[in-house]
């Protein structure tokens, strides 16, 4: 008999969607939701550690909510859910947090780098993010996990997390989950400055709420260099990058011909620019449209969301259960 693998990722509710959201993460999902028993999600405890305000906090989630929906994970097959929505996760990490060492957590690459970017609000959410990051993961003790190559130390920590538990209490109850990626290697999309991977807060993504004309001005205003002056010149790191987008919204003939005049130093940036915004566009304007009609039709996503937090809950109460008989709670009978 084949018996379908657990799938578990999430996406914290901290920021609109963006095109590297997309490519890394969302078609990986789409790809797997028909073959998998999958649970997606909001990741919007973990987003606390930020410290967004009650005004703001709801609409973040429905937005992220839309978002996925309007991506085309299919609620129907797959569980989708709130992460605040399924309380049994807080138990799980609790319990976790026994066997978390603070040592591993504040080496942790994440964690070092909060340190750095936001120095005034090192909270200890911060520091056990990823132990509540593998409770998410382990509560469906799922087996692979959709995520960019910046999440790889987290699944690892997941992975020694659950190990540790089982070592401990002399079972074999948590399978040790893996990162997963769909192509061979993981797709990171760079933003339009020039360097570096696209970011919700980096002022250098693409959402995919963007309207055409907003599109259109990113990637013109994007940065480039003075061009090539030699036949075959090596491409500059800005370049290579809008041809890395190119390269997953584009059609390869495209990318070829673009190639071949950068090749022969006819090549006009302007030309470049504007041929892939249209293909970006493309992309994008479909969801764009369906995100505006799902975020708001406010009966649907309360209906997607029960259902999600109902299947969520079922799988997780019935791991914490085991979880606790493994520990060791009775009943007094
Ligand atoms: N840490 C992930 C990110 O920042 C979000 C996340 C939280 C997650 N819990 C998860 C991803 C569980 C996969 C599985 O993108």
């Amino acid at each position: 008999m084949y018996i379908m693998e657990t799938v578990v990722s999430g996406i914290r509710s901290t920021g609109n969607l963006h095109l590297g959201n997309y490519f890394g993460a969302i078609k990986n999902f789409l790809k797997m939701q028909k073959e998998n028993n999958c649970f997606f999600f909001i990741a919007d405890y973990h987003a606390l550690t930020t410290h967004p305000k009650p005004d703001d906090l709801h609409g973040n989630i429905k937005q992220v909510l839309a978002e996925y929906l309007a991506c085309g994970i299919d609620p129907e097959i797959a569980t989708v859910f709130i992460q605040s929505d399924v309380p049994e996760v807080s138990e799980l990490y609790l319990l976790l947090n026994m066997n978390a060492y603070v040592g591993e957590l504040e080496r942790t690459a994440s964690f070092k780098e909060k340190i750095r970017k936001q120095p005034d609000n090192i909270n200890a959410g911060l520091l056990t993010y990823p132990v509540l990051m593998a409770a998410d993961i382990i509560i469906h003790r799922a087996n692979k996990v959709p995520v960019g190559k910046d999440q790889e130390q987290h699944l690892e920590m997941t992975r020694k997390f659950a190990r540790r538990f089982n070592t401990m209490y002399g079972v074999n109850y948590f399978p040790e989950p893996d990162a997963y990626n769909f192509g061979k290697k993981l797709i990171k999309i760079p933003g339009l400055d020039g360097t570096g991977k696209m970011g919700k807060s980096e002022g250098n993504g693409i959402f995919l709420s963007d309207t055409p004309s907003e599109i259109r001005k990113k990637v013109m205003r994007a940065v480039t260099d003075s061009g090539p002056t030699e036949p075959d010149q090596p491409m500059s790191e800005p370049l290579q990058n809008l041809f890395t987008i190119m390269n997953v919204v584009s059609d390869h003939s495209v990318v070829q011909h673009f190639r071949e005049k950068y090749a022969t130093c006819e090549i006009r940036y302007g030309d470049l620019k504007k041929q892939l915004a249209e293909d970006i566009v493309k992309v994008t304007e479909p969801i764009r449209e369906r995100i505006n009609e799902i975020y708001s039709d406010n009966k649907y996503l309360s209906e997607v969301v029960a259902t999600g937090a109902e299947k969520a809950r079922a799988s997780a109460s019935k791991t914490v259960r085991e979880v606790r008989e493994i520990i060791g709670y009775k009943k007094f009978a």
